[in-house]
């Protein structure tokens, strides 16, 4: 399958997106992870990124575009699809992947919009703790880890994100809706756009996107 995950920061896009992948095994591409990465050995996509995420701004188009279109020909992609977690966040990123996937014959089958109110995404923000070791995302009291500070899958240790606080996140919705809110009615316009209702339990998402994506 391939399937986007569209929405505001903190709506919950990464914790569904996970549980999607272990549970059918597609491949994820989580592009904020890719740019942590890319920080942190400070190569050159992670120097060229590095403000922009620190700041809460999205990355030029044309740097992301190049490292999807390399993601997209590895060979986990060409047999079994995609599942998009931060991608596209721009009308030109998602016309770039339009292109992309009508050269190589195949098409979208599924973009899930994850609808918070933005009071909602500040509030879940402020606990998230995340494990630097594996990324596995925790909420200091939605979704605690067992061991405080350490994560259940790698005992790794949680920190916050740098964009996590509370300015940063307010520049990350900011940008969310000047560029991102309009892929909305793109996709809606294509008539693959289905709506999740993102303030509900992690559970009751769960369900509702399984559901949408016909995978009960
Ligand atoms: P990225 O890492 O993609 O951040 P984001 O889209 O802002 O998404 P988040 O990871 O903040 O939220 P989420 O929806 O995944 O929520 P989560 O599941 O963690 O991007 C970071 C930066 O990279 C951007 O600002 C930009 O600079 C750059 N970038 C990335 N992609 C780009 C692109 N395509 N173009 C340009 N720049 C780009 O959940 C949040 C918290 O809530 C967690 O603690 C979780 O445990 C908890 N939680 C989850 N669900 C629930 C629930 N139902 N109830 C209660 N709590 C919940």
């Amino acid at each position: 399958m391939r399937i986007i995950f569209l929405g505001p920061p903190a709506a919950g896009k990464g914790t569904q997106a996970k549980m999607i992948q272990d549970r059918t095994g597609i491949p994820l591409i989580v592009m904020g992870d890719i740019l942590r990465a890319a920080i942190q050995k400070q190569d050159e996509i992670g120097k060229a990124a590095e403000t922009y995420v620190k700041t809460g701004a999205l990355v030029p188009d044309d740097m992301i575009i190049k490292i999807i279109m390399r993601r997209l020909t590895e060979p986990d992609c060409q047999q079994k699809g995609f599942l998009f977690d931060g991608f596209p966040r721009t009308i030109a990123q998602a016309e770039a992947l339009d292109h992309e996937m009508s050269a190589q014959g195949t098409k979208l089958d599924a973009v899930l919009y994850y609808k918070i109110p933005d009071e909602v995404a500040i509030a879940r923000i402020s606990g998230r703790r995340t494990c630097r070791k594996c990324d596995a995302v925790y909420h200091i009291v939605n979704k605690p880890s067992k061991v405080p500070n350490h994560c259940d899958l790698c005992q790794g240790e949680l920190y916050q994100r740098d964009d996590d606080k509370t300015e940063v996140m307010q520049n990350r919705l900011i940008a969310y809706h000047k560029k991102t809110a309009a892929l909305v009615e793109y996709y809606q316009q294509k008539g693959i756009l289905g709506y999740i209702d993102a303030s509900q339990s992690i559970e009751g998402i769960l369900q509702e996107t399984l559901r949408t994506l016909n995978l009960q």
